[in-house]
């Protein structure tokens, strides 16, 4: 009876904990429901192979369960030995033969799916982003655009775009779960994969190679807007006045600052390459504070008082004098009013 509550304690224990972990994951953020043309091939393969291994899971299960009954030592029979089949020669073809043909089953779409999405074939005919991983944050160039910006990626739906992936200091991954499998992004070479969104939408990124100690905070997303939209917004970035702030006094004042503060060492405003810390040409329009805090003033002053204690190890603490509050706020003004852009994550549907 002991034994036998144990049992059950354990078993309602790891269903809680199933029954815990399916409430995990958002529905921008899961390689289940997928709203892109990698993730729904990954998705495919899931299905299939999850299909063939239950196939296999149940009839090795009903061979052995059946196999437990039959052959049981029974009362008055119990020098019976049953009918040998060892070294039975259509026996052994067919569970050779069968594994084998599960195997292909398997293995012919896998091989055709990862080639199909690592292919770099039609790279020139499309939008191609240079992606760079940074501790801890992201950094994307529209080649041929002079487009710069970091965290948020703007793409169009319904189209490629080949995404070139380098790092600048250690091994990062990219990996947007809904929209497509996982990529190295390393420091000594330059990797490449593409995309292709279905549907408008704001798409969670994240970061999947440990990279140090904020590594688990180095979101970013992908922001689908259809083709038109996408245009827009490119003829908006590209037309960015980096001294046009929209215009409250302290936002002018914290422009002030800004530039008198040593950030412009590290971030840029508009199509400057520079790329130390993220560029900041559409902050205001970002949906997060450093990749991971709401958008809201309080967090970004926050941020620029004590970044260390929100993400530790970045790069930004004790390169910039130290701001009053009363200074950090009007900075936080000026960085709030950089909207070059009417598409938004909004106009995405976030
Ligand atoms: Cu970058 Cu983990």
């Amino acid at each position: 009876m002991k034994g036998w509550m144990g049992k059950f304690r354990a078993l309602s224990l790891l269903g809680l904990l199933a029954l815990v972990l399916t409430g995990c994951g958002r529905e921008n953020l899961t390689a289940l429901k997928p709203k892109g043309y990698g993730a729904e091939t990954s998705l495919h393969l899931i299905i299939l192979t999850t299909i063939v291994m239950s196939l296999v899971l149940l009839v090795v299960a009903i061979v052995y369960i059946t196999v437990l009954i039959r052959f049981r030592k029974k009362k008055g029979k119990e020098d019976f030995i049953p009918k040998q089949v060892e070294g039975n020669r259509t026996l052994e073809t067919v569970w050779t033969i069968i594994p084998i043909i599960l195997l292909i089953i398997i293995a012919v779409p896998t091989t055709i799916a990862t080639f199909d999405l690592a292919s770099t074939k039609g790279e020139k005919d499309h939008l191609n982003v240079e992606v760079t991983g940074n501790q801890y944050w992201w950094h994307f160039n529209y080649k041929g655009e002079d487009i710069q910006t970091s965290q948020d990626l703007y793409v169009p739906t319904g189209e490629k775009v080949y995404l070139n992936m380098k790092s600048s200091d250690v091994i990062h991954s990219f990996w947007v779960p809904s929209i497509a499998g996982k990529m190295d992004v390393n420091p000594e070479n330059e990797n490449t994969m593409y995309i292709e969104v279905n549907e408008e939408g704001v798409y969670w990124g994240k970061c999947a190679e440990f990279c140090g100690p904020a590594h688990s905070l180095m979101d970013f997303k992908i922001i689908a807007v259809s083709p038109d939209k996408f245009d827009q917004w490119v003829s908006d970035m590209k037309d960015v006045d980096p001294d046009a702030v929209a215009g409250s006094k302290t936002a002018k004042e914290g422009e002030k600052l800004f530039q008198d503060n040593n950030c412009m060492g590290c971030h840029a405003v508009g199509s400057s390459p520079v790329q130390v810390g993220p560029n900041l040409t559409d902050f205001g329009n970002r949906t997060k504070v450093a990749g991971v805090l709401d958008n809201t003033k309080e967090n970004v002053v926050d941020w620029i008082m004590d970044p260390d204690s929100i993400k530790p190890g970045n790069k930004m603490s004790g390169n910039y004098p130290e701001l009053s509050k009363d200074e950090a706020s009007k900075i936080a003004d000026y960085l709030m009013e950089l909207k070059p852009s009417k598409v938004t994550p909004e106009s995405a549907g976030e």
